[in-house]
């Protein structure tokens, strides 16, 4: 009850900032941008940035700012993992995908525009740091999502589709085209709080392999209505999962042995690490 109460009031907090953002921005670019990131995501990554913040006692409106910039560039890689020529899916957060709705040419513009405006937002907010520490936070932000990161495991997981890969390679791929977003937000959290960006590095490691192996399993496992994108993508597509490799019960396993790392590596914070070891078992059993 505590833990959902805190939930609900992290992501109330998460959907008015990125109202304030865009609500007064019109035209045919921003209309297509807003189209995705007001469709309803579970926030999860701002969520975590704030709440490894608040577990440092840093400040809230640093860590809010940096997570949302996060989350913008976290919706535009959705907008173009649905595009026809990556995974092909027609439903994304319940609605329909960006480019069924605005066509191929607005999404690839409009995810452009939201990695843009990621930078734009930190780089132009009234915020209580040094410059430094914005420069830090965008170096964070913009590594995890480059080549090294979370579009060189889309590379990766694109090239799987035709080659099979090993167990290990897998877990390379997944920690990069979801869990180097999930390891930035942690860290952007830590330097929100003026601490060292590392200092979550176990937890979030763990819990964004976590996260993605939860995404296999419900991709088979999972219906459309509930799931809010399509279920059984990943066969569609051919796609090396947890699933395909070790069956729904071995990834069950080990997103169960990746979930108890991830909340044992918190005991250093005490009873300030409640939210986020909440978080991870509700991440464990979430359903959409
Ligand atoms: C979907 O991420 C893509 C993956 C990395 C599995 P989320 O499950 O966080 O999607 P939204 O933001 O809630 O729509
Ligand atoms: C995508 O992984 C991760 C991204 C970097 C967008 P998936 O292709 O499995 O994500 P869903 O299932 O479409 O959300
Ligand atoms: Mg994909
Ligand atoms: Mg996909
Ligand atoms: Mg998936």
């Amino acid at each position: 009850m505590e833990f959902q109460i805190a939930f609900n009031d992290y992501l109330n907090t998460i959907n008015a900032y990125l109202h304030r953002m865009f609500d007064d921005k019109t035209g045919s670019t921003y209309d297509a941008m807003k189209y995705s990131l007001y469709a309803g995501g579970k926030r999860i990554r701002p969520m975590i940035t704030m709440a490894c913040c608040d577990a440092l006692g840093g400040d809230k409106e640093v860590a809010l700012c940096f997570g949302s910039a996060l989350e913008m560039i976290h919706t535009y890689s959705l907008i173009h993992d649905d595009l026809p020529c990556m995974d092909n899916d027609e439903l994304r957060r319940g609605k329909p995908t960006n480019h069924i709705v605005f066509g191929e040419h607005m999404a690839v513009l409009a995810g452009d525009a939201l990695l843009n405006y990621a930078c734009e937002s930190i780089v132009g907010a009234d915020l209580k740091i040094s410059p430094e520490a914005k420069i830090k936070a965008l170096e964070i932000l913009y590594s995890a999502s480059g080549a090294e990161g979370m579009i060189g495991g889309q590379v990766m997981d694109i090239r799987a589709e035709e080659e099979s890969i090993s167990a290990d390679e897998l877990v390379i791929l997944h920690n990069k085209k979801t869990g180097a977003l999930i390891n930035a937000a942690a860290s952007l959290g830590a330097v929100a709080s003026g601490k060292d960006k590392d200092l979550f590095y176990n937890y979030s490691s763990s819990l964004g392999l976590a996260f993605q192996i939860r995404d296999d399993i419900l991709d088979v496992e999972s219906d459309t209505e509930t799931f809010g994108k399509p279920v059984k993508s990943d066969e569609k597509n051919n796609k090396t999962t947890y699933v395909s490799l070790y069956g729904i019960d071995g990834a069950k396993e080990m997103l169960r042995i990746e979930t108890e790392k991830a909340i044992s590596s918190l005991e250093f914070l005490g009873d300030c690490g409640k939210f986020l070891t909440d978080l991870a078992y509700y991440l464990l059993e979430r359903k959409n």
